[in-house]
């Protein structure tokens, strides 16, 4: 088995619980891996760096291609520009890739649900383009370019089809954003029509995609949208099946992959040891399987379907009392 080396950000609140236990399971199903770890968030500033995102570990997934990233937090409205927002942009991460499937032993309203939701991941509102027009006045650019709405859409389409994807739905609000969300839209007809016209293809405009959702969400396969939209829509889906503590995510860029949790550093439970971290536990199967890991993918998969399945060692957020070491070592215990 080659070696890896692995960029590991703990990030802030339940960041370092969670990324720790997901790497003891790890490496307990067999990976090698030079683990390189860094700091991000607040948890940076604390350390004495001058920024949320400091240089060496920006340089450190630069030269090593791949991270696990633990949530970190942003400050709202004031302070440094957010770490998520600076590493996609910084790394080129242009694809926000989260996968939302029922998981064994959570019960929740839907079965079958098995949605991929593809994010445009650099622009958008998250352009961070602000300005004060005049005191009381305020705008926020949201920016859509010809490259980045092609490119998001071909991932999309090439994803679906690699994963033997059926169908696409882009959600959008092209009826009031007519210029950047019908780029967007123009994008995504196009590269169907020219390249992908195999898979079914539609468009729904957001807010009736989101009342479809909670009606039948078991109806979508790949949703494709841009930013913000795939942001909000992503904790939606994570409703569906459980929760924060079950979504894992990828944001994929040309040279690099940073894998991460859809969920935040949860300031309300940090240090208490009673996170689930099986969404960063998820998000590294999915990095195993972009290293070419797959057997110990596979091991370590079988062994939280098995632990979720006995529904003995379940945590808080699914309505259990373990806590995250207790699952993590359910998990390897089951390895
Ligand atoms: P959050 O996801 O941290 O928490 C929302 C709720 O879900 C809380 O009740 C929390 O306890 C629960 N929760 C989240 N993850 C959980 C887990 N693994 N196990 C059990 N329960 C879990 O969202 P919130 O409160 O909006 O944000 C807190 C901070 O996190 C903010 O500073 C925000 O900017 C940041 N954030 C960072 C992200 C990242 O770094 N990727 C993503 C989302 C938010």
């Amino acid at each position: 088995m080659a070696k890896h080396t692995i960029v590991l950000v703990p990030g802030d609140g339940i960041g370092p619980e969670v990324t720790a236990a997901a790497r003891r399971v790890m490496e307990a199903a067999g990976l090698q891996a030079d683990w390189v770890e860094l700091p991000a968030g607040a948890s940076a500033v604390a350390e004495g760096y001058d920024d949320v995102l400091p240089q060496r570990t920006l340089a450190a997934i630069q030269a090593h291609k791949v991270a696990l990233k633990g949530p970190v937090t942003t400050p709202v409205g004031k302070g440094f520009q957010s770490v998520n927002v600076q590493l996609r942009k910084k790394l080129n991460l242009y694809a926000a890739v989260r996968p939302v499937r029922n998981v064994p032993g959570v019960k929740t309203r839907f079965d079958g649900v098995d949605i991929v939701v593809v994010r445009e991941n650099t622009e958008g509102l998250y352009s961070g383009i602000e300005n004060e027009v005049t005191p009381g006045v305020v705008t926020s650019l949201k920016v859509a370019t010809a490259v980045a709405c092609d490119r998001i859409a071909r991932y999309a389409f090439r994803y679906a089809t690699r994963r033997h994807r059926k169908k696409i739905t882009v959600f959008h609000k092209a009826n009031i954003m007519k210029l950047t969300d019908g780029m967007f839209l123009n994008a995504a007809r196009r590269v169907h029509e020219d390249e992908y016209p195999n898979i079914e293809y539609e468009e729904m405009i957001i807010d009736a995609g989101c009342m479809k959702l909670v009606q039948d969400p078991t109806r979508f396969d790949v949703l494709l949208m841009e930013n913000l939209y795939g942001d909000l829509i992503s904790d939606l889906c994570a409703g569906l099946v459980g929760g924060l503590g079950v979504v894992p995510g990828s944001n994929i860029g040309e040279d690099s992959a940073v894998f991460e949790a859809v969920h935040g550093s949860a300031p309300d439970i940090a240090g208490k040891d009673a996170a689930n971290p099986l969404a960063v536990l998820m998000s590294g199967v999915m990095m195993l399987y972009h290293l070419h890991e797959d057997a110990v993918a596979d091991r370590v998969r079988n062994a939280y379907e098995g632990v979720l399945t006995d529904g003995q060692v379940v945590t808080r957020d699914l309505g259990g009392t373990a806590g995250t070491k207790a699952f993590a070592d359910a998990v390897i215990a089951r390895l």
